[in-house]
């Protein structure tokens, strides 16, 4: 067995990600106790990431030198911790490796998925459906009628958010960064509107298209973004700020929201991360396995192959109007299915 993985070797600047990290052989990992040793399967790749590159935030400050964290969904080839042995499929914090060594705390065993592909089980229910169901239907408190806007409508959570939206009777905007994007969202997944905020006045459009303004805004990249959509918010309206892409890569803390229009129009903004929120999983989970398998959300998959791609694939998630669309994941093992 050899073992491959992307060193994490200083946190990045900007978006100079190619020193950051390294890719070489690196020693097979040993469970200790109350670990377990997995075959990474799929590496997912989030904005998120580049967070805990950072520093620390939910998560630890990831050590230099180390191979660099991320959700991972795998095999357990060995246990040393209770309740666990060889041949689960399990998902959870893992690294960007064939292999991973990882404590079972916040590790989840990954069900018999019914016939769909293994990788639903971390493209689609676990983070990003919980965090599109949770951030659309507990914090953004959608109703039926209601005009939703979501940015990074095209990504991974953001592609969900629009969807469910649209099931619970909005009419739904997705901002997103090209032309063909935007008819992906309006096309393939019946958003009723997209506005491509690369090659459109973000405002004035949202002004044409909500003129009794935006109820529940799905908050995914702030910076110029958000202000546009701020500007045209309902009163009364809701903010679900659930993550701030555009600017992930700044050194400083940017000029924020502009909350001034928040505050005339009376609105609710709220943060949230979905660690907070995880006794919402199981509710989440039924609701988007019910409507995937009725045919009424689809999930959307972009998937690399090979590990050694994956820094490649990550700096698209930093590339406005970047090349993917939906959950994006690398397949670590080249038989996965
Ligand atoms: N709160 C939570 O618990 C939680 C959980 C999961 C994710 N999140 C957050 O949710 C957000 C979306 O995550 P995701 O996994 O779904 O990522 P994603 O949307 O699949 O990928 C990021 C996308 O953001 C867009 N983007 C990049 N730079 C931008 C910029 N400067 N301005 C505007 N858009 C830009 C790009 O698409 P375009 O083509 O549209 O430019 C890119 O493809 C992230 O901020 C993430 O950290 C939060």
């Amino acid at each position: 067995m050899t073992n491959r993985a992307w060193i994490f070797e200083h946190p990045p600047v900007g978006d100079d990600f190619d020193s950051a990290l390294t890719f070489r052989d690196w020693p097979m990992p040993v469970a200790a106790e109350g670990q377990v040793l997995v075959r990474n399967l799929y590496l997912s790749l989030d904005p998120a990431n580049r967070r805990w590159m950072a520093g620390p935030t939910y998560m630890p400050q990831i050590p230099t030198g180390a191979p660099m964290w991320g959700f991972v969904m795998g095999e357990v080839i060995a246990s040393n911790a209770a309740g666990f042995k060889p041949g689960d499929i399990v998902g959870g914090v893992g690294t960007w490796a064939d292999y991973s060594a990882v404590s079972t705390d916040g590790l989840d065993k990954i069900p018999d998925m019914g016939g769909l592909p293994l990788h639903t089980a971390m493209g689609l229910f676990r983070g990003p459906g919980g965090t599109a169901y949770v951030g659309t239907v507990d914090i953004g408190q959608l109703k039926a009628g209601d005009t939703f806007v979501v940015s990074g409508a095209a990504g991974s959570v953001g592609s969900l958010a629009g969807q469910i939206a649209k099931i619970l009777g909005a009419t739904v905007i997705g901002i997103t960064g090209s032309a063909e994007k935007c008819a992906w969202l309006t096309q393939d997944l019946g958003f009723d509107h997209a506005i491509d905020y690369r090659h459109e006045d973000v405002e004035a459009r949202l002004r044409a298209l909500a003129p009794q303004g935006v109820n529940v805004y799905f908050e995914n990249v702030g910076g110029a973004v958000g202000n546009a959509v701020a500007a045209n918010m309902a009163k009364f309206g809701r903010v679900a700020v659930c993550g701030l892409t555009a600017q992930y890569n700044e050194e400083r803390a940017p000029i924020g929201l502009d909350i001034m229009p928040l505050l005339l129009q009376g609105c609710t903004m709220q943060c949230f991360i979905l660690y907070d929120y995880l006794d919402r999983l199981p509710d989440a989970t039924a609701k988007l396995a019910a409507w995937h398998g009725a045919g009424r959300l689809k999930y959307h998959p972009d998937i690399r192959d090979g590990l050694e791609n994956a820094l490649d694939a990550f700096k698209s998630l930093f590339q406005p109007g970047g090349s993917h669309k939906g959950k994006l994941m690398v397949r670590v093992d080249p038989k996965a299915i």
